[in-house]
């Protein structure tokens, strides 16, 4: 059955590594006959977290700070998967992914007990060396706390300047993780 699935995409280089490597995810996704949407949050307005717990109010526009998360936050709902995308930056993921991440806080919000709608998710990521620990170790512990369920990891090292990527196994990597969500 096709699959929703939405794309949050950390890097501000829309031709960077990480933007090839999700499109060859989307490119498999799509061949699967599965429904992808991509955003890139480098080209969007979106605020940190105020973290003032006065969001869930209305869930169509969940959080009390009104700008581009709007665009997110239903597409987010509907979505099956989500697929977190960023370059790594000082062996984490990118200021980019972490602030709109944590404003989909915002949903959880609509529920009483705070309680997050349940996905599956997958971790894309490129960076110059090989140091994915740190981003490993904040996506399964994101896992674990929301109840999601990891579908697989596409971890690309050596790579820094735009183009890089090009030829790199894990661009078919990245493909056939899109392929196998059926
Ligand atoms: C601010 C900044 C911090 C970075 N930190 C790291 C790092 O800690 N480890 C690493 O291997 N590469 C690091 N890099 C290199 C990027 O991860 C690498 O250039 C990557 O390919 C960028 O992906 P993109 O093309 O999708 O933007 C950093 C780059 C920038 C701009």
């Amino acid at each position: 059955m096709s699959k929703k699935i939405i794309i949050l995409n950390g890097s501000p280089r829309k031709k960077g590594n990480t933007a090839t490597l999700t499109a060859a995810f989307k490119r498999g996704a799509e061949k699967a006959g599965n429904q992808v949407t991509e955003f890139f949050l480098g080209e969007m307005n979106i605020n940190g977290c105020k973290g003032c717990f006065g969001g869930g109010k209305d869930c169509n526009s969940p959080c009390v700070q009104k700008d581009d998360m709007d665009v997110i936050y239903p597409v987010y709902q509907e979505a099956d998967i989500v697929i977190l995308a960023s370059p790594l930056y000082y062996w984490t993921i990118s200021g980019q992914l972490k602030t709109a991440f944590d404003r989909l806080f915002a949903v959880a919000e609509c529920n009483p007990n705070y309680r997050n709608p349940k996905k599956d998710m997958a971790l894309i990521m490129a960076a110059e060396g090989y140091g994915f620990e740190e981003s490993e170790y904040w996506y399964d512990r994101l896992e674990k706390h929301l109840g999601w369920k990891s579908i697989g990891k596409v971890l690309c090292g050596g790579v820094m300047n735009v183009g890089d990527i090009s030829e790199n196994e894990k661009l078919d990597e990245a493909y056939q993780l899109g392929v196998s969500i059926q």
